[in-house]
C-alpha cells in the first residue's frame, strides 16, 4: 500500500469514527438530572417528609420546590418557607445550634417563623402554608 492511499484510507477512517460523535452532538441533550416523582396533589399539597425525618434532621429542603420545613422552637409548630434570602437570593441553611436560618453569602439571619434577626435582609422569608397528616408534612405548593 503506497502512503497516499494509507493516508486517504485513514482519513476515511477518522471522519467515519467521528461521525457518531458529531451527530450527537448536534441533537438536544437529554436531561440526566435526577427527576423527581413528588408532586403536589389536587388540594396543592406536597408531600415533603415525616415528622420523624424532620425532628431528627432539624429541616427538611426541597429544593425542586425551594422550601425548607423547620420547626418554630417558641411553639414546636412546623413551619415552611422560601428558603431564597431576600437580600440577594442565596439559599439560607438551618443552624440547629442557634434555631435560626442563616445565609450563608452575607450573614443574614432569620427566625424560625422568618423574620429577620439580622442584616443586611431587611425582608422576612416568604412562607407556606404547611400541616402534618399521619406523621407526613405537607406544604401548600400550588
Ligand atoms: S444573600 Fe443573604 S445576606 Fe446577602
Amino acid at each position: 500500500m503506497e502512503r497516499r492511499q494509507f493516508l486517504g484510507l485513514f482519513g476515511v477512517g477518522a471522519l467515519a469514527s467521528s461521525l457518531p460523535v458529531v451527530l450527537a452532538a448536534c441533537y438536544p441533550k437529554q436531561s440526566t438530572a435526577p427527576t423527581s416523582e413528588a408532586s403536589p396533589g389536587a388540594d396543592g399539597f406536597l408531600e415533603v417528609g415525616t415528622v420523624a425525618e424532620l425532628d431528627q434532621e432539624g429541616s427538611i429542603l426541597n429544593k425542586e420546590f425551594e422550601l425548607i420545613v423547620v420547626r418554630n422552637p417558641e411553639d414546636n409548630s412546623l413551619v415552611a418557607l422560601n428558603p431564597e434570602c431576600p437580600h440577594q437570593g442565596c439559599t439560607v441553611n438551618w443552624d440547629k445550634s442557634t434555631q435560626n436560618l442563616v445565609c450563608p453569602c452575607h450573614g443574614s439571619k432569620f427566625a424560625a417563623d422568618g423574620g429577620v434577626v439580622k442584616e443586611p435582609a431587611t425582608k422576612p422569608l416568604a412562607n407556606y402554608v404547611v400541616k402534618e397528616e399521619n406523621g407526613s408534612i405537607f406544604v401548600k405548593v400550588a
